[in-house]
């Protein structure tokens, strides 16, 4: 078969190679315990799954729904932001819901970028940015997060060239997968940088509700003069453990959006209904849940962090997102550490150059593995650590 140019570039995604490692171990027996993909293994809600059922009945709810989403849906939205981040948004012309944000994300590249444009991606970072880049016919310009900048861009190296040539910016706080976290100073920052020249924003932010030890990341919609230069991308996939139901949502800056919602009625015939008022019931209903789920993955955090340090790993207790990112031992490469605790003792983690070459000398640890399994990881992981020894542990 003749495929596209494109196919050239496009490598099999990250967590599908991944994914195919397990599958093989376990298909020979091997009992393998994932720290890998960020998939809350908590169960949605139940008053969502509730309303989920009861609208799945409803024979409205069976046909084709509006790519623009429902207005109870686009005003729920709006009316969150509200609440959570005092922002107001006008439901008609800056909110859109999105069959999951990792889709909008794929498409927005699509309204903004042609061939030789440039992207502004930050390295390490989740994947899609760049990859929408390539499908678009764009280039991606790098810009290392790295421990010395508290794993946020420096603006200002990035070369005027490269400035000038650049039409998109991607930033992603709570950060995936170095689990860093933005201030408004920073976004404050961002949109002066942006307006000079005149490069489009999108801010990720799938973690702003899983946060610990009482910390509240802010939306990038709270800067000044966000709307001008650009959008955020939101997720019920992390907030309320719906990553399968596929729903997300950008809001922001109308002509993005606008642009957005044109590529999508091309393509995609928009959020299945019930899911729709699914999520209307979780925006809208009660929020407990959120502190809830914070305070297991808050203590699955504590329990990694303490047996990480007890084998003499470098690593920051996350202020928010569902990762850990860790220093590899010396004498490692993050590919090497992951393919020994793999080969080892069973454990996946996802070495830090699967986001990017920034990323060498980590590996990201997620928190949505349930109990049992975090116990018995954790016990493989000393046991390796006893068996190999390689560096002094701290304690
Ligand atoms: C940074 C980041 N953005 C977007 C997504 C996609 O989320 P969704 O489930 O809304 O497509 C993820 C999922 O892991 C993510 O880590």
């Amino acid at each position: 078969m003749r495929m596209s140019k494109r196919m050239e570039n496009l490598q099999p995604y990250l967590f599908v190679e991944i994914n195919k490692k397990i599958a093989e171990r376990k298909a020979r027996g091997e009992e393998v315990i994932s720290f890998a993909i960020g998939d809350p293994d908590l169960p949605t809600p139940e008053h969502v799954i509730d309303k989920l059922c009861q609208a799945a009945q409803e024979p409205a709810n069976h046909r084709y729904p509006e790519t623009a989403g429902l207005p109870e849906l686009r005003q729920a939205i709006a009316d969150w932001y509200h609440k959570r981040f005092g922002v107001s948004l006008d439901p008609g012309s800056e909110v859109l819901p999105l069959i999951g944000s990792k889709e909008g994300i794929g498409h927005i590249a699509l309204c903004i970028i042609g061939d030789g444009d440039i992207t502004l991606v930050p390295d390490p970072a989740y994947p899609v940015y760049s990859i929408s880049t390539m499908l678009a016919g764009g280039q991606t310009y790098h810009l290392p997060l790295t421990a010395g900048n508290n794993f946020l861009p420096d603006l200002d190296a990035i070369p005027q060239e490269i400035v000038n040539k650049a039409k998109l910016m991607w930033l992603n706080y709570p950060n995936n997968p170095t689990s860093a976290v933005a201030n408004i100073d920073f976004f404050n920052r961002v949109v002066q940088f942006a307006r000079r020249h005149s490069i489009a924003v999108c801010h990720d932010c799938p973690y702003s509700e899983v946060s610990f030890d009482g910390y509240r990341p802010v939306s990038f919609l709270q800067a000044d003069g966000t709307r001008e230069v650009g959008i955020e991308f939101h997720s019920l996939s992390k907030s309320y453990n719906m990553a399968g139901w596929r729903i997300g949502m950008a809001v922001g800056n109308a002509d993005m959006i606008d642009a957005l919602m044109r590529v999508k009625s091309n393509l995609d015939s928009g959020v299945p209904q019930a899911i729709q008022y699914a999520a209307i019931e979780a925006l809208n209903g009660p929020q407990n849940c959120i502190a809830e789920h914070n305070a297991i993955y808050q203590r699955r955090r504590d329990l990694i962090i303490e047996m990480l340090s007890d084998m003499g790993l470098e690593v920051q207790p996350p202020k928010a997102s569902l990762y850990v990112w860790a220093k590899v031992p010396e004498g490692y490469t993050s590919v090497e550490f992951a393919n020994d605790l793999l080969e080892q003792v069973g454990v996946v983690v996802i070495p830090g150059t699967g986001y990017g070459k920034y990323g060498e000398g980590y590996v990201r640890l997620s928190l949505t593995i349930p109990d049992a399994a975090l116990v018995n990881g954790l016990s493989r992981l000393a046991g390796w650590h006893d068996t190999k020894r390689p560096f002094k542990p701290k304690k």
